[in-house]
């Protein structure tokens, strides 16, 4: 049993799984498709409400030192209890982005090198099978379902919300029994369900099923509408800047910073999702290391510019609501320039949505593959060449509780997941170095080890500066996926089904 945990798969059996027939997915993705994807998935729902929340701070009315920063709680211990929330990192909150941008770059570059090794479904999670055993891969599997099933339940529930508000706007009124969540902050609320979160993840499950192409031509209309819109924004509001708002720049000094970063990492989550169509694409070697790295540079120059401008026409204090860009428009004299504009933030929650969708779904298949979840989640619908079972598995799975919780609190969580995931593909990177030096690589990380040790750095100082009971809840997840791994999935993994094969290092060749 310990000898199996550490059992690492071959990349080149990786690669051979992943040709064998009945199991092949349709290669039709290009660079700029890859590009598309990547923006589809990192522009969602964050740059249009959490900008403010970062920016003005969070204030709670419980004090708790669960609610107060991991790093926060170390450092200070009881005294922590005292901060009832997060410090706002004000007009800094630009500076929070371009940070955690270059965080999100670094790992990016330790993503795209594994990606152009092992160019197959999976992402982190693949290559922690191929690099750090199987254990890791499960702890990682089942922290990637974390970052995609949560953080899409808390963009659907938004989307939900925004509908609802634009329609409001528009002097239309929908039922609120059927557009609110039956549960909001641990209460029942007297709604009956929340519909439109509900629907629109299952229609894009319907889509994702037809097929990668249908669903990246999609995908491709939605990221030029969520584009304009931002930049719609930034041209139409940059006119009434006052630079008297950016002063002081950082009023919670790097505390606030940081804290902020914390908060907006959500934002770029999605440029990892990029990897996971690696097996979907044309020449995976070369454009997947493009996409991730271009579609992170256009994102974090867009965030940046919306921070500039959204904390210079209004002051910081005032941005703690729920639909920051929106009201700032509003504020200025703006109605319809904001109808537009939350349009195109629909447009992006819709296309995040599909991105993580595909991507669950594509986790799920990995997993199913390799035998640590049912087999029936790697089917391959026979005309559609999609993984239709675990695409239509995983809108269940986040649709049925988008439509029953209220999980934007969550967020935080879905951030905790990936930083984790990132640490451990920074990792790989490192072992896989020294193990398999001589195996071709597309795409070579710059700077190793120093460019993975600062990922690893950057994304623990990330994790360190979310609440503790963000923490707490990681870990509950974490006991859950390593009971299911001990009851199942060890048994039915190929090392587990298989006659012990003696190891070499701890790795088992199946060429
Ligand atoms: N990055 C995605 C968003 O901001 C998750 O909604």
């Amino acid at each position: 049993m310990p000898s199996q945990l550490l059992r690492k798969k071959s990349i080149d059996k990786l690669i051979a799984d992943a040709a064998s027939p009945g199991h092949q997915l349709r290669k039709s993705l290009g660079p700029w498709s890859l590009t598309a994807l990547g923006i589809g998935a990192i522009i969602g729902t964050g740059i249009f409400i959490l900008t403010g929340t970062a920016a003005a701070g969070e204030v709670l009315e419980v004090h708790s030192i669960l609610k107060a920063p991991l790093i926060d709680a170390v450092l200070h211990g009881a005294k922590a209890l005292g901060t009832a929330g997060r410090p706002g990192a004000g007009p800094g909150i630009a500076l929070s982005f371009l940070l955690v941008a270059i965080a999100c770059a670094l790992a990016g570059l330790c993503y795209a090198e594994l990606a152009s090794m092992i160019p197959i479904a999976g992402s982190a999670y693949t290559y922690a099978y191929a690099t750090l055993g199987e254990i890791v891969a499960w702890i990682i599997g089942w922290d990637l379902i974390l970052e995609y099933a949560v953080s899409n339940m808390a963009v659907a529930v938004g989307f939900s919300a925004y509908v609802d508000s634009l329609l409001r706007g528009f002097g239309i009124e929908l039922p609120r029994r059927m557009m609110e969540p039956i549960f909001a902050g641990g209460k029942y609320t007297g709604a009956y369900f929340n519909v439109p979160g509900f629907l629109i993840v299952m229609v894009l499950t319907v889509i994702l099923v037809i097929g990668i192409r249908e669903s990246a031509s999609a995908n491709n209309v939605m990221v030029c509408v969520k584009i304009t819109a931002i930049l719609v924004f930034i041209f139409a509001a940059s006119r009434f800047i006052h630079t008297a708002n950016w002063k002081p720049f950082m009023p919670n000094g790097w505390q606030g910073v940081l804290t902020g970063g914390a908060i907006v990492f959500f934002t770029y989550i999605g440029f990892d999702s990029v990897s996971t169509a690696a097996e979907e694409c044309k020449n995976p070697q070369k454009d997947v290391p493009f996409g991730i790295i271009t579609s992170l540079v256009i994102c974090a120059t867009l965030y940046i510019t919306v921070a500039l401008v959204l904390t210079g026409v209004q002051h910081w204090q005032t941005l703690r609501n729920a639909a920051p860009v929106a009201n700032a428009l509003v504020a200025l004299g703006l109605p319809n320039v904001m109808k537009w504009v939350s349009i195109g933030a629909l447009t992006g929650m819709v296309s995040s949505l599909l991105v993580f969708q595909m991507g669950q779904a594509r986790v799920w298949f990995a997993m199913s593959r390799d035998g640590l979840l049912p087999q029936v989640f790697s089917k391959v619908h026979s005309h559609f060449r999609t993984p239709h079972v675990s695409t239509c598995a995983a809108g269940l799975f986040v649709a049925i509780p988008a439509g029953i919780f209220d999980i934007g609190t969550l967020a935080d969580l879905s951030n905790i997941g990936t930083l984790f995931a990132f640490v451990l593909v920074a990792l790989g990177v490192l072992v896989l170095r020294r193990t398999q030096p001589e195996r071709r690589r597309s795409f070579r990380t710059p700077w190793v080890p120093v460019v993975p040790i600062l990922a690893i750095v950057s994304c623990m100082i990330l994790m360190a500066s979310l609440p503790v009971e963000t923490w707490v809840r990681f870990l509950v997840w974490l006991v859950i996926g390593l009971s299911i791994y001990i009851a199942y999935s060890r048994h039915h993994s190929e090392f587990g089904r298989a006659p012990r094969t003696p190891a070499t290092g701890g790795t088992v060749s199946a060429q």
